[in-house]
């Protein structure tokens, strides 16, 4: 029995011993998993706030509340299965990735088609080597871009006309180098842009007044503008205020950043260049070019550059010219170039231009502006007098992804009478966002009827108001500017924000079954090709939202999808987010991957309800930027 007493006291004394060890064991548990949890993710090398630090909010309208903090109201719904593995949907092989990692800060501005390095292997003749070139697949970068140390979200439209953050463009070569032209100026911690111009020292605003006394800008019939190689794209910048939609772009070439500062000021651009290839926009898309001395060869190589200008304006749209060799009478002396040879520079470029069928309008001053006409009529009569160039025989016009620029003439689609527009006529913007597009009323896009346009602009309303209530920094106003639509089909998406200020650069995707890229500018809307195969042409942190829909379904077996999201990661802003909207199987693989981009995500119901297989997910990327560089190495 004593026995018994002494082995049953000396357990319970033990046992008490065990229960402190466990209690103290799972003190220390709880510290170290909650310390873990306080970890920044993405380690040590980063610098990161949390995605609702830096934003002040200010609804756009204020019938939508978000009660949410960061998403609205809507349930997240979770996908994923919870059973044994047999039950499982596999994931697909991309999507199986845990974490993408930081590329090296020197990245940060990379732009993968249009790398120096790689550009030095091509053809310098004609420019060539300024092109697209895209890495091979087994030079894709597998890592995440960083944002320079100290990047700040921009300021918002319209102080982003006039400034910038030295931090996000750090760049002040052309500070100095068009000084005299007042392009852009340094002063502390930012960039401001007084809309000086190489054409324009006096401001882009007084010069379009010039344009304006030759041509109207006001009723509305010129909403689509082109700048070819456009500097800081001030005249775009300036455009705006017009109401009228401009693309600008130029290439990446000793015009420092040049496209970088067009992209941070707000301003639709892309980097490109008129070399070889057509520009990656339809035919008949415009309603008004620009060269403002953008050198390009107008007069030569058989005038292929004004046969590319003019396939891409609209029947009636105007090409403007200013500087060499327009008013060579007064500047010769000054531009270092002989009388002779800029008269006979101009001539060839009067010549090339009849040789189109255009008219010259007028020449003013520093200006001179001609006009396509408005059908082909008399043009395919007067071959007979100007054999060249020939008008195209069996290619489509509207096709521009790598597509060669041939010497010949792309003809408008047919009239029965001299006074016709040819392809249809479009109506004044505004009504031209919303009257039937001539390529539709024509029967002209596979599928597409009158009804079905106007119903899908109906559609595109109620689903951008349920994306506002659903992403708070899209519903408030101001707060986002630079919008891609990666698959905009018909524009709709674009059209239901026309009264945010903000521009929707709308892709159509060159894999896509229909080109309906004709059907967005004739909506008085911007867009490019694009093949999401590849990068795009643009720098990193061009956009504030993207807006994916139906994309991964699109390149399903085509590409992988943690390419394109890398992709996307390199051009979303921090902070920027992201709607992805596709089959709920497919969204289950891309939130994997957006997981390790580490982007915040949640996957919510079709605004149809629960019941329909297509989901909403909506990402957030993460505020974070390169480490702070070493005192010793300065940016340029
Ligand atoms: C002297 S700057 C003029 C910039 C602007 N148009 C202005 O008036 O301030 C020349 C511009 O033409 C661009 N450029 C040169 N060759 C080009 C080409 N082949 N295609 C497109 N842009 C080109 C340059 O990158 C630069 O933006």
């Amino acid at each position: 029995m004593a026995i018994w007493t002494n082995l049953s006291h000396y357990l319970t004394s033990k046992s008490k011993k065990a229960n402190l060890y466990y209690v103290a064991a799972t003190v220390v548990l709880c510290c170290t998993f909650y310390v873990i949890g306080l970890w920044p993710q993405g380690g040590v090398n980063t610098t990161q706030l949390s995605s609702t630090t830096l934003l002040p909010t200010l609804p756009c309208n204020p019938s939508i509340k978000n009660t949410n903090s960061n998403y609205g109201s809507s349930i997240s719904l979770e996908f994923t299965a919870h059973h044994t593995a047999t039950d499982l949907v596999p994931l697909s092989p991309s999507a199986r990735v845990n974490h993408f990692p930081s590329c090296n800060p020197e990245l940060s501005e990379y732009t993968p088609c249009e790398d120096s390095k790689r550009s030095l292997k091509f053809d310098r003749n004609m420019l060539i080597y300024r092109e697209r070139h895209c890495p091979e697949k087994n030079e894709l970068l597998k890592c995440r871009i960083p944002a320079p140390f100290g990047y700040k979200p921009p300021f918002r439209w319209p102080e982003s006309r006039d400034s910038v953050w030295y931090a996000n463009v750090p760049h002040k070569h052309l500070t100095v180098e068009k000084a005299g032209q007042n392009w852009v100026r340094f002063k502390g911690d930012r960039f401001t842009f007084p809309g000086g111009g190489t054409m324009f020292p006096r401001g882009a605003d007084a010069y379009i007044d010039d344009i304006g006394k030759l041509i109207n800008l006001k009723d509305g019939s010129i909403r689509t503008a082109i700048d070819t190689g456009c500097g800081v794209a001030s005249w775009g910048a300036y455009l705006l205020s017009r109401n009228i939609l401009p693309i600008s772009f130029a290439p990446k070439d000793t015009h420092e950043a040049q496209v970088q500062f067009a992209l941070e000021r707000g301003v639709p651009a892309l980097i490109g260049i008129l070399a070889t290839k057509r520009l990656p926009y339809p035919a008949r898309a415009f309603d008004m070019a620009h060269c403002s001395r953008c050198l390009i060869p107008w007069g030569q190589y058989d005038g292929l550059y004004l046969i590319e200008v003019d396939r891409i304006l609209r029947p009636g749209g105007y090409w403007i010219l200013s500087g060499p060799p327009i008013n060579w009478e007064n500047h010769w002396k000054g531009w270092n170039r002989t009388a002779k040879d800029l008269k006979a520079e101009q001539d060839q470029i009067e010549s090339v231009a009849r040789s189109l069928c255009w008219k010259k309008v007028t020449q003013k001053g520093e200006l001179a502006i001609w006009q396509k006409p408005t059908n082909h009529m008399h043009c395919k009569i007067n071959r007979k007098v100007f054999r060249k160039p020939p008008f195209c025989q069996e290619q489509d016009p509207d096709k521009a992804w790598y597509t060669k620029i041939d010497a010949c003439l792309s003809p408008l689609p047919e009239v029965s009478n001299i006074r016709d527009f040819a392809g249809g006529p479009l109506a004044n913007w505004p009504e031209r966002l919303t009257a039937v597009p001539p390529r539709i009323a024509t029967g002209n896009i596979e599928g597409v009827t009158a009804e079905g346009f106007s119903k899908d602009t109906e559609l595109w309303k109620k689903r951008v108001a349920h994306y506002k209530a659903l992403d708070f920094q899209l519903a408030e106003c101001g707060r986002y500017r630079n919008i891609l639509d990666m698959n905009a089909w018909l524009g709709g998406f674009a059209a239901a924000l026309v009264d945010d200020p903000v521009w929707v650069m709308n892709v159509i995707p060159v894999e896509a079954e229909v080109n309906t890229l004709g059907v967005i500018y004739e909506r008085g809307l911007i867009g490019t090709y694009q093949s999401w195969c590849e990068a795009m042409s643009t720098y990193p942190r061009t956009y504030d939202f993207i807006h994916a829909d139906s994309v991964f379904s699109l390149y399903q077996d085509r590409c992988e999808m943690e390419d394109i999201l890398l992709e996307m990661d390199r051009i979303l802003r921090p902070q920027g987010s992201v709607i992805f909207r596709d089959d709920v199987d497919v969204l289950v693989n891309v939130k994997s991957i957006v997981d390790g981009l580490q982007w915040d995500s949640r996957m919510v119901d079709h605004e149809g309800g629960p019941h329909v297989r297509e989901k909403l997910l909506i990402a957030t990327k993460q505020y974070w930027t390169t480490p702070a560089p070493d005192q010793d190495k300065q940016p340029s």
